[in-house]
């Protein structure tokens, strides 16, 4: 019998590699830093299995170029909101993910972003090849986060991990938001499940933790973050959709919030003329949230782990929900 055929979006690790081979499988990846669509989309013609990344569309259109042969798809990623998930389900074809590994990666980046804009790090670092240090006490005050109020938008894994962190700062209270309470979450954190509304208005720190969805795409508007306290900041992590980034860049012409802090935006990579990049009070990361030798390991793990599942035809160990 031929070997299964994989296609992987990205390089995979040589461990990853290594297990692939000794399954026996037929293995195309790219390694380029940007796959075109089109070569993508021809690439994936006739293959058993897909190993996507968030920045890979795997859509009706994928499903079409890839066929009738494809059986899994498996994303080395815990958000899936660039899996067409109905029409893979249409389709019989079995959909994974990487829930949990990359949890502490992404919540410690999450309080790296709290903490780089409140106490204004980037701002500050780039003062001194300027030769602009200033010796006066009141220059470059930033803000402490004891005493603060945060609230975390989706108290998932992720949410949860910030708020735990959180508790070591010594915040006034974590507040958190979402579809329905999650209370067993809460009490471990101790987190108050507020509206949206509230959430928004009663917070120093406003924390985006949720999943992108039809109920999240474009949640923070212009007339969201005027809701928000003057000095209060916004930080995501989730995905650049749950702000609708326009807004975003006028609430901070406008200083009607005190700042930002993105690891992820629209599109990206964000482009180097992007109105963001004007604002001293915003700081950008390119969406490294798991990127930590750790988290990428294990993801790698659970990735192939659910493509070997798939190709076999058994249950995937971490589906994604439906
Ligand atoms: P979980 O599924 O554990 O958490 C997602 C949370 O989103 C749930 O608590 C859900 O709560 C909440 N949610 C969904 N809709 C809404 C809504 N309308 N309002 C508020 N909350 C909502 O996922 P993880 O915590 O593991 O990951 C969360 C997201 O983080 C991923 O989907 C991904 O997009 C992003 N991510 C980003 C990374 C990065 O590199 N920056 C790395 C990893 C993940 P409920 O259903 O109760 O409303
Ligand atoms: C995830 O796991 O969802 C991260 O965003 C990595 O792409």
């Amino acid at each position: 019998m031929a070997p299964k055929k994989v296609f992987s979006s990205y390089f995979l690790t040589e461990d990853a590699q290594k297990r692939l081979g000794s399954l026996g499988y037929d293995l195309d990846q790219s390694s380029a830093d940007q796959l075109p669509r089109a070569e993508f989309l021809r690439r994936v013609k006739g293959v058993h299995g897909i190993i996507c990344d968030s920045a890979c569309q795997v859509d009706a259109e994928t499903l079409d170029a890839a066929g009738d042969t494809l059986q899994v798809i498996s994303t080395h990623s815990v958000g899936y909101n660039h899996v067409d998930l109905a029409e893979a389900h249409r389709r019989g074809i079995q959909t994974g993910h990487t829930p949990d590994v990359l949890t502490d990666a992404v919540a410690d980046l999450a309080l790296t972003l709290i903490l780089m804009v409140l106490r204004r790090v980037v701002e500050a670092a780039a003062v001194i090849p300027t030769g602009q240090w200033c010796n006066q006490p009141t220059w470059m005050l930033g803000r402490q986060l004891r005493g603060k109020a945060v609230g975390i938008v989706g108290l998932g894994r992720i949410g949860e991990g910030v708020a735990q962190r959180l508790r070591g700062f010594g915040v006034s209270r974590i507040l958190y938001s979402g579809r329905r309470p999650r209370e067993e979450a809460a009490l471990r954190v101790g987190a108050k499940f507020v509206s949206f509304d509230e959430l928004v208005r009663q917070s120093d720190v406003v924390c985006i933790c949720c999943s992108l969805n039809g109920s999240t795409y474009h949640l923070f508007t212009y007339d969201v973050f005027k809701l928000m306290k003057p000095t209060a900041v916004i930080i995501n992590i989730s995905r650049g959709g749950v702000i609708k980034q326009e807004d975003l860049v006028s609430a901070l012409a406008n200083k009607i919030i005190g700042g930002a802090g993105l690891d992820v935006m629209t599109p990206e990579p964000l482009p180097t003329d992007s109105h963001l990049l004007k604002y001293p009070n915003c700081v950008l990361l390119p969406h490294i949230g798991s990127a930590t030798v750790e988290a990428h390991e294990a993801m790698g793990h659970l990735c192939i782990d659910n493509l070997q599942a798939g190709l076999e035809g058994k249950p995937l160990p971490h589906p994604i929900p439906q």
